[in-house]
């Protein structure tokens, strides 16, 4: 008997003989001559109806998990086209459904996360688990088109890559082995099990550009840590970065052109694929849940953004073009001080009406050390931020500072000369080369594309500031 996934079925249109189909129930319906399951799998948003002997389904209830071995059938009833006629109905493991947490009714998604390892079996998480897969994929395509090899980069760490003091201290607990020296009455010193201080990494980057040196073009999808003492909903302590790196390009264009084709690459994707579509359906049909949540965007709007992602030619403008135009609209903004969230959700609306908008060129004050200064700017650096509306910041990218005298003269400016550097100053000395790259916030591109307002939802298991569970 060959088991067929829901998402299989529904879609054929035509009966089957001789099919199983394994599943949860979502909900049953007994009756005094026939019963009837809803089953899914979450391979689609959508169940089965089966229909069965009520002896058959006394002992089902909410979330027993089944395999139906029967006839995939014209159904009698209006609402859908084809029905599981049960054969064989068999129970797979114990559910307490009573006591079950997750109950067939609408829940608040604040509740949910107190719930992590049962949540994803509702079927709208279910599907935010296939948009994740289905976006790996659609970049593991693009890169592997373009020429980037993909490589995997530490996650314990010498140095703090963007300088900001938001790393993750890492120790052990590894006791002493015998013979080994024991530590001076008193001494209160840590015990450091690589002899150094080691962080979790907060961004591949450093690392992603001594291995562009070796092929050229690279790119990571990986996790990264943030100290972050803020509750937001676009922060998370551990998240996932894509980065990527190439060299020979001293122009930011090029790095602002790949961000751009990649993304247009996934929204397209996105437009055509069946997680696409039901998200949207997801959207029209999840009423509740949009008025749980302010933030949630209508199917509508959601068609929007992909189309916008899918457009050519999104603007860039410079910061201090950027700045002015804030001016005019009466924000009450310096130069000097940076942007605030709100500006950049502004700026984004502003430029692009919908599409994302690259801002360039900041002050080099408000940046890492390793960035390359502009052009034709005095005080700022050949970087980028990738606006998207409503979200605002989810790409940041630069070109690197390749010369070694000027790299040393920046990282003794930050502060930052002599803190495990050394080796990424040997990149500079060896083989040295124009080059840029960019890091994008992937959790916070899964809530933009899903319209998910709160980035603890994308993610199946939350790490933020004052909460972890399982
Ligand atoms: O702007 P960031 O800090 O840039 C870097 O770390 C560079 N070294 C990347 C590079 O050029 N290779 O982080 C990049 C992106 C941000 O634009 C944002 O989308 C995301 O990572 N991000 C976070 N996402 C979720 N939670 C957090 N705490 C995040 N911090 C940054
Ligand atoms: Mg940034």
């Amino acid at each position: 008997q060959k088991s067929r996934s829901i998402a299989e079925l529904l879609q054929r249109g035509s009966a089957v003989q001789n099919v199983r189909v394994d599943g949860w129930v979502r909900s049953v319906r007994k009756q005094k001559r026939i019963a009837f399951a809803a089953i899914g799998d979450g391979s689609s948003l959508d169940s089965v109806q089966v229909v069965l002997r009520p002896e058959d389904a006394a002992d089902l209830s909410h979330g027993t998990a089944v395999s139906v071995d029967g006839e995939w059938i014209p159904s009698q009833g209006g609402k859908q086209a084809f029905e599981l006629q049960a054969g064989e109905v068999s129970i797979k493991g114990d559910n307490d459904a009573e006591n079950n947490p997750v109950q067939p009714k609408y829940q608040t998604a604040e509740f949910l996360r107190t719930i992590p390892h049962l949540r994803p079996r509702i079927p709208a998480n279910a599907l935010l688990l296939r948009l994740r897969s289905q976006v790996i994929a659609t970049l593991t395509r693009f890169f592997q088109e373009a020429g980037f090899v993909q490589t995997h980069t530490p996650v314990i760490t010498s140095s703090d890559c963007e300088g900001a003091g938001e790393v993750f201290t890492v120790s052990s607990n590894a006791t002493k082995e015998a013979g080994q020296k024991s530590k001076p009455e008193g001494e209160t010193q840590i015990e450091h099990f690589f002899r150094t201080p080691k962080y979790l990494t907060v961004s591949a980057q450093l690392h992603l550009e001594a291995l562009a040196q070796a092929v050229n073009k690279v790119w990571t999808l990986s996790p990264t840590f943030r100290a972050e003492k803020g509750d937001t909903a676009r922060h998370l302590s551990e998240f996932y970065m894509l980065e990527a790196e190439q060299c020979f390009t001293n122009d930011l264009n090029d790095v602002m052109s790949v961000v751009e084709e990649m993304l247009r690459a996934v929204a397209k994707d996105l437009q055509q694929s069946k997680v696409g579509h039901e998200l949207l359906q997801s959207r029209t049909t999840n009423q509740s849940a949009e008025e749980d949540d302010q933030t949630a965007v209508t199917a509508d709007e959601l068609k929007w953004r992909w189309a916008c992602m899918a457009s050519r030619s999104w603007p860039r403008v410079t910061y201090s073009d950027a700045i002015n135009e804030l001016k005019g609209a009466g924000f009450d903004v310096d130069y000097d001080d940076g942007l605030e969230t709100a500006h950049e959700r502004w700026l984004a609306q502003h430029f692009g009406g919908g599409t994302p908008v690259f801002v360039t060129d900041y002050p080099a004050v408000q940046k890492p050390f390793y960035m390359m200064p502009s052009k034709n700017g005095t005080d700022t650096v050949a970087c980028f931020d990738l606006l998207v509306p409503d979200l605002a910041e989810l790409v940041g990218g630069s070109l690197r500072e390749h010369r070694s005298e000027e790299l040393l003269d920046a990282m003794k400016a930050k502060g930052v000369a002599g803190n495990n550097l050394e080796w990424y100053q040997d990149l500079r000395r060896y083989g040295s080369v124009p080059h840029g790259g960019f890091g994008l916030g992937f959790d916070r591109l899964l809530c933009y594309l899903s319209g998910t307002g709160n980035i603890r939802d994308v993610v199946a298991f939350p790490r933020c500031y004052e909460s972890l569970p399982p």
